[in-house]
């Protein structure tokens, strides 16, 4: 399949693999670039510009198809090194940055003079505006069903999607929701040129995570996420949890007064015990509502090989098939 987005990136298939704290580690994004989607190593997780230099390493060895990085620009009390970590980006040979959270602009001339693309997340079209403004090659657009920070417009894909559709001229992804043929089929008919999955990702045998984190993906439905920190101003879906149940309370109790003190131990250094440590209980952290889609653990490759042949399918035989008046009655199950 080819696409704007495809052409753009120069990959096999229009999926991309999201930035993921404490996720996107050299294994998966390798494993995800190997299949023909684009694999993305999340920036911050590792903790200095020498240790990105590391991983981006590490992974040119196990790939030698495109992957990018992700940088993510979120409130914090000590910005990290950013240009530091471009740099290492740059001397890394990596040619695509996924920036996320505040706007890339003040970053743009460094990556654009390096000859880097910019592919920008945003979860409102007023942002995708103003990431194509400022010179960003494409957007990530992230409706609300999104794992991670949706905003605080509460806009889902369905109208989101497009909504971007009628306003961007740069291709989008569709993202959030996304872990299926039924849902790049749909991102394409809304008018996006391909899919960004996180959640999805997790829920493989390459994701570099404790298999406590799989299970809990396979266990959980769509019912299952909760939304954090929204008095803040800075609002997360995260998977339900003992952790992330005291933060409710806490957050109830303290309804507007909130601050991030007083949620520090079920927000903070969250992601190792998770992740690493497989403690299912131990606080916040980002999961989607497509969770409820997952119901088992395939390699990379078998995910997207199942989801291309699965849109192919769809598109040919039950779409195609309306027009010829002999799919009225079939229904579309997990085809994927
Ligand atoms: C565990 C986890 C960690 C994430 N960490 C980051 C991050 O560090 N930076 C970022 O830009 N997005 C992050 N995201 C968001 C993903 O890149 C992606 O936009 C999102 O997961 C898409 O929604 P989905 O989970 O419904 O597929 C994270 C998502 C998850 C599930």
């Amino acid at each position: 399949m080819k696409t704007a987005i495809t052409e753009l990136f120069g990959i096999q298939h229009p999926i991309i693999q999201g930035g993921m704290h404490y996720v996107g580690f050299a294994e998966l994004a390798a494993a995800v670039s190997n299949a023909g989607g684009l694999g993305i190593i999340t920036g911050l997780t590792q903790k200095t510009p020498e240790l990105l230099a590391k991983e981006i390493a590490r992974c040119r060895d196990m790939t030698d198809k495109p992957f990018g990085v992700n940088l993510t620009f979120l409130p914090s009390f000590t910005a990290p090194p950013y240009p530091e970590y471009i740099a290492a980006i740059k001397e890394g040979g990596v040619r695509i940055v996924e920036t996320a959270g505040r706007s890339p602009e003040q970053y743009m001339p460094v990556l654009k003079t390096a000859g880097i693309k910019v592919i920008h997340k945003c979860t409102s079209v007023r942002h995708s505006l103003k990431a194509e403004k400022i010179g960003c090659d494409a957007v990530s657009v992230d409706g609300f069903e999104c794992g991670g920070h949706p905003g605080e417009d509460d806009i889902p894909n369905m109208i989101l999607l497009p909504r971007a559709a009628d306003e961007l001229k740069v291709p989008f992804v569709a993202s959030g929701g996304m872990a299926d043929a039924r849902s790049l089929v749909a991102a394409l008919a809304m008018g996006a040129a391909g899919m960004n999955m996180g959640t999805r990702f997790i829920a493989t045998k390459e994701a570099p995570v404790h298999p406590n984190v799989k299970k809990a993906l396979v266990e959980a439905t769509e019912l299952d996420t909760r939304l954090v920190m929204r008095a803040l101003r800075n609002t997360e879906r995260v998977l339900k949890n003992k952790g992330v149940d005291q933060l409710l309370e806490i957050e109830r109790e303290k309804a507007n007064t909130l601050k991030i003190q007083d949620i520090q131990e079920q927000v903070a250094g969250v992601y190792p015990k998770v992740m690493v440590v497989g403690d299912m209980d131990a606080g916040a952290w980002s999961c989607g509502m497509v969770v409820g889609l997952i119901s088992d653990i395939p390699t990379v490759k078998e995910l997207i090989d199942r989801i291309m042949a699965g849109a192919e399918q769809i598109i040919r035989q039950r779409l195609t098939g309306f027009l010829d008046g002999d799919e009225a009655q079939k229904p579309v199950r997990a085809v994927a």
